[in-house]
């Protein structure tokens, strides 16, 4: 599969209603239902990623990106989109924490340390998924059509971040919330 058939799988936010994506907000939950409701990444909520949009939002819209996608691939949805939900699992406010290495570089190893620490190890696939997520920042891409995925998504989500556009995502999001508070009464 080419990187630009992959690319034009990406679903457009414009397009998505709540009310439609209902089935697979129910299933991309039940996919990383141990992480969603897991304390530590609901401490996300509390770190702004880009200008007000708090890293949990970010995370789930590129994770939701992800899921969609992969589902007109043969790619592995299930490792992809729990790669995805983990990208940015830093935790930490990286506007005020400092490392030696620049935050761009540094956080997906952090991410990928944090994920193992609390969900256990991950495959060979979503390891590289996260550590590459930046690329091309850095020089080496993703080994994997999945990684290219998320790391398309993250760009595209980014993007939106700073235009203003994610707010089209807030619905969903919500519904995600929703769908978690509900995993955490029963
Ligand atoms: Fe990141
Ligand atoms: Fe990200």
């Amino acid at each position: 599969m080419s990187f630009k058939s992959l690319i034009s799988g990406i679903p457009d936010i414009k397009d998505m209603d709540v009310d439609k994506e209902k089935e697979n907000i129910l299933e991309f939950c039940e996919i990383g239902r141990d992480i969603l409701t897991h304390p530590r990444y609901e401490e996300m909520k509390e770190y702004n990623h880009h200008g007000d949009v708090s890293c949990h939002f970010h995370t789930l819209f590129v994770a939701y990106i992800t899921y969609k996608t992969c589902l007109h691939t043969d790619c592995n949805t299930v490792e992809a989109t729990r790669a995805a939900m983990l990208h940015d699992f830093y935790l930490y406010n990286w506007h005020i924490v400092k490392h030696d290495e620049l935050h761009a570089f540094y956080h997906p190893k952090e991410a990928l340390k944090n994920a193992e620490h609390y969900f256990g190890r991950l495959s060979d696939l979503q390891r590289d998924m996260i550590l590459a997520h930046m690329w091309p920042m850095h020089l080496t891409p993703p080994r994997s059509a999945e990684g290219m995925i998320l790391t398309a998504a993250d760009k595209i989500c980014a993007s939106f971040d700073f235009m203003k556009v994610s707010e089209k995502f807030i619905p969903i999001y919500n519904k995600i919330n929703e769908v978690v508070s509900g995993y955490e009464n029963n």
